[in-house]
């Protein structure tokens, strides 16, 4: 409990005064509980909230998302406080590729350029190239010259659909999102059977029978402002539900339907992105902490392949 503070209003009252105290700026990601994107200075996918971070003059920013974002705003400002709700959100891609793995595939692959999502650990960061996203990736890819190997790391699926995009032979680090995999293709049908008209729209994080059905592949922003442009009604949208609050506050007459999981359990939410609740948000702003560090070296290696991310996607 946040001691005194009982009712969401209490805690949202409080956070706006604690930012204006601290000269803060809260950066939220769409998969983040609507309660928390609502109080955001800036709610947005990858890129747009490193954008943020990178171009912020705040004294403290306090990120709502998980830990590599938290890292990148960081690396990005080194001499800021970063805050982040609760040290434990993770996420899948990022944990499963630790940094003494990387190093050794990279090692084996000595002519190889790698290309690293932004999704990893600031240490892999630092031993990548260059960094994407799930927005910019494409447009980067394509400006790697065609004799130039490439390693991409850690998602296979955003790595498998990069390569058929681009035509580019990859090496693939064989990692997962827990969310995107399990989105069901053949409960995915079922649901085009009941609304027809609907169309299905994807992260490149879905596995590929999944993103084989897709009408629209892309980030989450991406996903977000094709609703918005559409003449179409109805969608199937499989990604992190929490991108459906900002969907449905710009289109209020159109119709959103979260893609099911194979189980019909409630794994298409991120437990990572929602282990930040508002409650930890006012108390991470209030005691300053779970702050978030890095090693001098780490800050000054990562932000190599992430300047070199900003000039290329431009
Ligand atoms: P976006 O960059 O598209 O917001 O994706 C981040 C992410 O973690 C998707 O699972
Ligand atoms: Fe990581 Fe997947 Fe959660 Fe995105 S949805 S933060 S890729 S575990």
């Amino acid at each position: 409990m946040a001691g005194v503070l009982e009712t969401t209003v209490e805690l949202e009252e409080e956070i706006l005064r604690l930012k204006k105290e601290l000269n803060a700026v809260i950066l939220a990601h769409y998969y983040q509980e609507s309660e928390i994107q609502d109080l955001a200075d800036y709610v947005g996918d990858s890129l747009e909230l490193s954008r943020r971070a990178k171009e912020t003059n705040a004294d403290v920013i306090v990120f709502a998302g998980v830990y590599f974002m938290a890292e990148t705003a960081k690396i990005l400002n080194p001499d800021r406080k970063v805050l982040i709700p609760d040290v434990e959100a993770g996420c899948s891609l990022a944990d499963n590729c630790p940094a003494d793995l990387f190093k050794a595939w990279r090692e084996a692959h000595p002519d190889h350029i790698a290309v690293t999502y932004i999704n990893s650990s600031a240490e892999v960061k630092a031993l990548s190239d260059i960094i994407v996203t799930s927005s910019n990736a494409e447009k980067i890819i394509r400006q790697i010259p065609e004799d130039k190997p490439i390693l991409f790391a850690p998602d296979r699926n955003l790595g498998k659909y990069l390569m058929k995009k681009t035509g580019r032979k990859m090496v693939l680090w064989q990692g997962t999102c827990i969310v995107h995999e399990t989105f069901s293709e053949r409960k995915i049908l079922e649901l085009k059977l009941q609304y027809p008209e609907a169309k299905v729209i994807a992260h490149p994080e879905c596995e590929d029978p999944v993103l084989e059905k897709a009408d629209f592949i892309g980030s989450t922003s991406a996903l977000l402002r094709y609703v918005q442009s559409s003449q179409d009604k109805v969608f199937i949208v499989a990604t992190e539900p929490g991108i459906i609050h900002q969907m449905k506050k710009s289109c209020p007459d159109k119709i959103f339907i979260s893609a099911p999981s194979d189980s019909g359990c409630a794994c298409n939410e991120c437990p990572y992105m929602k282990k930040n609740t508002l409650e930890k948000l006012y108390l991470c702003m209030k005691n300053q902490q779970p702050e978030v560090t890095l090693p001098q070296e780490i800050i000054e290696k990562a932000l190599i392949p992430l300047e070199r991310m900003f000039e290329m996607s431009k």
